[in-house]
């Protein structure tokens, strides 16, 4: 374990055993709280959920998405996305079962214009599209699974498949080990991430890296990821204003899921962390609360692609929401013990 890893597992053990508030800006702790409320952070089981039912998951032959306005642009006015889903897009934009079922319900759409998406083969299409690229007979080496990353990061800095691509100042793929055991899974990018195009490097990554070393691992070691891979904003006009931070919206995850599911497949980790309400009920699948989903291990089932071996998910509370509630910290400790006992990681000496 070299020094830096050491020193970061260190201010993690400071961090846990430290209770004083954080230094976000009121308007970024409002909006923080807001996210973390919406996203069901609390231990609570009433929070509403973003996905549907399990009777709300059968395939559709037809499905509305209605994505958050765009207003970009001040003296036009606004613009919903020039590129985004139309009635007659191509079926590359089809959505899956699971896109057309969240989007089904879509609680977390607040907005205005509708697009409509017509889909007779939602499911199957990027289901075959994964098979072929991705389920080979031979597991991929590294150097293939980088190869493979590399490319899905050039479509996702092309995608412009919902109104957060016309917002975005650059596209936040993921980044880390191409074949990591662990990966490490949040909501979206944030102002830091927008401007550097990597993930979690701002306040809540820096927590992030600490509670990574606490593992016993590097930065390097893992894959760190979100589910959304653009810039959910408050006011997407301003992409240059801190605190304009929002979770993304079940339209916009629908849309996204595919990306994760497919950098998944590639890496075939054995566990991912789940950070925060909005990816573990995006992952797992499941309508309950984070504080119901937390604490154990859930067998990891995807949409568009299947896992070639099984894949354990834990989630955990989100670094931002532990800056804003020092109390939870004991318990997002706890899960992250949990996961190296998995892995047979022993706790660094500080
Ligand atoms: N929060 C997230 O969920 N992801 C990031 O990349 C940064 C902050």
């Amino acid at each position: 374990m070299n020094k830096e890893v050491r020193a970061l597992a260190a201010e993690f053990k400071a961090f846990l055993s430290s209770r004083e508030e954080d230094d976000l800006t009121p308007a970024a702790c409002n909006q923080a709280a807001a996210c973390i409320s919406a996203t069901g952070e609390a231990a609570s089981d009433t929070t509403p959920s973003l996905l549907p039912s399990a009777a709300e998951t059968q395939p559709q032959d037809h499905l509305t998405i209605e994505f958050a306005h765009v207003a970009r642009s001040a003296s036009t006015g606004s613009h919903c996305a020039g590129n985004a889903p139309t009635a007659s897009a191509p079926s590359k934009i089809l959505p899956t079962a699971h896109e057309a079922a969240a989007a089904s319900s879509l609680p977390g759409v607040r907005c205005a214009e509708a697009v409509s998406m017509q889909t007779a083969q939602a499911d199957t299409q990027d289901k075959t599209e994964a098979s072929h690229s991705l389920m080979q007979e031979t597991p991929m080496t590294p150097q293939e699974k980088q190869a493979a990353l590399d490319q899905l990061a050039e479509e996702i800095k092309n995608c412009r498949r919902c109104p957060l691509g016309q917002t975005r100042l650059n596209a936040v793929p993921g980044e880390g080990n191409p074949a990591a055991e662990l990966m490490f899974i949040g909501e979206g990018p944030g102002f830091d991430e927008d401007h550097q195009g990597r993930p979690f490097i701002g306040r809540a990554g820096q927590l992030l890296d600490k509670m990574i070393a606490a593992m016993g691992l590097k930065r390097e070691q893992v894959f760190i990821g979100n589910i959304a891979k653009c810039h959910p904003m408050v006011n997407p006009a301003d992409p240059q204003a801190r605190g304009n931070d929002r979770a993304p919206n079940a339209g916009e995850i629908a849309v996204c899921r595919k990306y994760i599911e497919r950098q998944i497949a590639i890496i075939s980790p054995k566990y991912i962390v789940a950070l925060g309400g909005v990816a573990a009920k995006a992952l797992i699948s499941d309508t309950k609360s984070l504080g119901a989903l937390r604490g154990k291990f859930h067998l990891l089932h995807l949409d568009t692609v299947e896992l070639k071996t099984p894949v354990k998910i834990l989630a955990t509370y989100h670094p931002a929401a532990l800056l804003r509630n020092p109390g939870w910290k004991k318990d997002a400790w706890a899960d992250l013990q949990m996961v190296m006992a998995e892995m047979g990681l022993k706790r660094p000496q500080a």
